[in-house]
């Protein structure tokens, strides 16, 4: 059966675009948002998603609710959810948690859904926002996961990973290693080539080492802005995910960091229509304007000698 109603917790960046899709294919997508901040109330209203007056009327009237907040919120939304079920007396309902989470958290979310009968659906996104109908990935694992497929009659693509909840929080965890990863290591290092006047030759010496790798992150770095705290929350995850299966992560304890400094700069303003605002170049220079990775700085001999651009 098509999904008629579909409930979004929340209306952040991906939510915008999520509740664009689904609007455009005459979907009707609820939210509940008074607790939430202004910028997540005017998106709901600018995409035409109907904010409903309490969790319990999402529960009562979605065919399927979506779970996309930042990943430390993500147990939250399922123990509401999961209470106003139970209040309620609706069974049956599917949740997808789609959000950056470890796959302990997954476990742990499927554990607080069950007693309300909720089925539930642990799942992943693997591309931007903005790509949600245009090459950007639903990833679904769990006993129920194969319902979610259902979205691809509006234009998003699903893949079922498997019938265990966990798998998809796991491969995302993976995945979002490498593009955290890469982002953080470009950061650190164009930093430095702009402390050191050597930005533009470095940018034209990567393109030439590695065609399209930067353009490849480009649009994540410029996303660094607004969304470098819920990033650094993803390597958190990481880290944690091998630490709980009795390994050491290395890289992400330390792109945690160079992302949690970026989030300290608070540059960033979440714009109320979902979009990115600001290029690389412009991005790069307002990162090294407020100081990141500066603070600390030692002035050794070897970068005295060489001339700060500006
Ligand atoms: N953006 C992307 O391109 C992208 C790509 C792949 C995957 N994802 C995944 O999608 C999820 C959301 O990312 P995003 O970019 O949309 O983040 P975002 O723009 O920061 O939006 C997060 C949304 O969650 C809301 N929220 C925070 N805490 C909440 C709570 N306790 N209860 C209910 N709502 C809460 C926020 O509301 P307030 O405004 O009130 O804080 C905001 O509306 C993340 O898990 C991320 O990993 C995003």
């Amino acid at each position: 059966m098509a999904f008629q109603r579909i409930g979004i917790l929340s209306i952040g960046e991906m939510g915008y675009h999520w509740a664009k899709i689904l609007t455009s294919r005459g979907i009707e997508v609820l939210t509940y948002a008074k607790d939430r901040s202004e910028t997540t109330r005017k998106r709901a209203e600018n995409v035409g998603v109907k904010c409903v007056p309490s969790t319990a009327t999402l529960i009562k009237d979605a065919d399927l609710i979506v779970s996309i907040v930042v990943p430390s919120a993500a147990k939250r939304v399922a123990t509401k959810v999961a209470k106003a079920a139970a209040k309620s007396g609706r069974r049956n309902l599917l949740y997808l948690d789609a959000n950056a989470i470890s796959p302990m958290t997954a476990d742990e979310i499927g554990k607080i859904l069950q007693p309300s009968g909720i089925n539930f659906v642990d799942g992943c996104i693997i591309g931007s926002a903005t790509k949600m109908d245009k090459g950007a990935v639903v990833y679904v694992s769990g006993p129920q996961a194969a319902r979610i497929q259902e979205l691809e009659s509006y234009g998003f693509s699903v893949r079922v990973l498997g019938s265990t909840v966990a798998q998809a929080s796991a491969f995302k965890v993976v995945y979002a290693g490498l593009t955290k990863g890469l982002q953080g290591l470009f950061v650190e290092l164009l930093m430095g080539a702009r402390r050191f006047g050597l930005l533009d030759e470095i940018l034209k010496r990567y393109e030439e080492s590695f065609p399209g790798l930067l353009d490849k992150v480009t649009s994540s770095i410029v996303g660094l802005r607004i969304h470098a705290a819920r990033r650094a929350e993803e390597m958190d995850e990481l880290k944690r995910t091998f630490g709980h299966h009795g390994m050491k992560a290395f890289m992400a304890p330390a792109v945690q960091k160079v992302l949690q400094s970026i989030a300290e700069l608070d540059v960033g303003k979440a714009s109320d229509t979902g979009a990115r605002e600001g290029d690389l170049l412009e991005t790069l220079e307002l990162f090294f304007k407020k100081g990141l990775l500066q603070q600390e700085q030692k002035q050794s001999s070897s970068t005295e000698q060489i001339h700060a651009a500006g």
